[in-house]
């Protein structure tokens, strides 16, 4: 990524290596086999983003490394990988919290100043954060059960449908009648910004059990992913009211970002929401939702810009919350031994 004075970007390549055929068989990721794939491929990868930006090692002026949260094998495979081209080129290292990564990702392709509202939906996230700037977010809400992903990732699969859940969930549900299936609307009218998805997720089991036909099952995956669009819209809803009130005056902004970001009808769903509150709305290109490269090339060069880098020794974090006060405080979700994952 090369970033000019002004703050834009340009992505000169950005390769992704998916893993998901390496994990279909078992329906969901298998830590082991994640961590091998990354130390097969990131030697090739690094060449291959390289190669297609067309620039070489000495071009470089830093380098951005996902430092976590997540499944620590990946993520100490890049870092080192990182750490290594840093040390031996003598360039500043950036570890990026991968969600800050998703964070910043709408700013990638489109003009899109600081501050916003985000809503991050991922497989492992569902928060609405007030994004300040770099470094500088604030939780307003956050799942106290699953992530949007996960949700539509089970019930995927409690319908046979292959890994990943959620874009096999979107085909099936095109031309689907949602209204035909009535599933629960969580946390209605309950105060906060919190999300829930897990009675939700009980309902379209019970029902899919139930289900026979091709036309049935179409309908049914209609109405889960109108239940989660909705109970994401719902919810955010809350969250616009809340920044409206403490931004007045000021321009509104409403972001959607993460993998469940690329589903259409939750993208519809918010942009309405948001459209109803005076806020403008902006979601990244689809390759920018899912996991990419260029989204944390671009945490790091935003970072590098305030003077911000990390030291080679900067460790690879499992738990890693982008709003630490908030998840210390209510750590609701994916909570361990070790505290708040996010
Ligand atoms: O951001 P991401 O690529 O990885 C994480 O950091 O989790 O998000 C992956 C999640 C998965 O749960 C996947 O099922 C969901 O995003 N997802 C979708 C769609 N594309 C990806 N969910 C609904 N509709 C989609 N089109
Ligand atoms: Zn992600």
């Amino acid at each position: 990524m090369r970033r000019f004075d002004d703050g834009r970007v340009e992505v000169l390549s950005s390769i992704v290596a998916s893993q998901v055929k390496d994990h279909a068989p078992y329906g969901g990721v298998v830590p082991e086999i994640a961590a091998r794939a990354h130390v097969e491929v990131i030697d090739a990868i690094a060449a291959q983003a390289m190669a297609a930006a067309g620039v070489g090692y000495a071009d470089l002026t830093g380098v951005a490394a996902t430092a976590g949260p997540g499944l620590v094998g990946g993520v100490m495979v890049g870092l080192s990988f990182g750490k290594a081209v840093a040390l031996a080129r003598g360039l500043p290292l950036v570890a990026v919290n991968h969600l800050e990564g998703h964070a910043l990702s709408a700013r990638l392709a489109a003009d899109l100043p600081y501050p916003f509202l985000l809503l991050l939906v991922s497989g492992g996230h569902c928060q609405l954060l007030a994004v300040e700037g770099v470094g500088a977010h604030r939780r307003l809400g956050t799942t106290i059960d699953d992530a949007a992903g996960e949700a539509f990732d089970k019930i995927a699969k409690v319908m046979g449908l292959p890994y990943p859940g959620g874009p096999a969930l979107e085909r099936l549900a095109e031309g689907g009648d949602a209204e035909r299936h009535v599933l629960p609307r969580m946390l209605l009218g309950r105060a906060g910004c919190d999300f829930s998805f897990s009675g939700l997720k009980t309902a379209a089991a019970r029902l899919a059990e139930q289900v026979t036909d091709e036309t049935e099952r179409r309908d049914l995956a209609a109405a889960v992913q109108a239940a989660i669009a909705r109970q994401l819209a719902e919810r955010a809803d809350r969250a616009l009211a809340l920044y409206a009130r403490e931004h007045e005056g000021r321009s509104l902004r409403f972001v959607v970002a993460g993998g469940v970001a690329a589903n259409k009808a939750v993208r519809a769903r918010l942009e309405a929401a948001a459209a109803a509150r005076g806020f403008s709305f902006t979601a990244p290109p689809l390759a920018y939702c899912t996991d990419n490269a260029a989204m944390i090339a671009l945490a790091g060069a935003e970072r590098l810009a305030q003077g911000l880098c990390d030291p080679l020794d900067a460790e690879a974090r499992p738990r890693w919350p982008l709003d630490a006060a908030a998840a210390a405080a209510r750590p609701t979700h994916a909570t361990g031994r070790k505290g708040a994952k996010a």
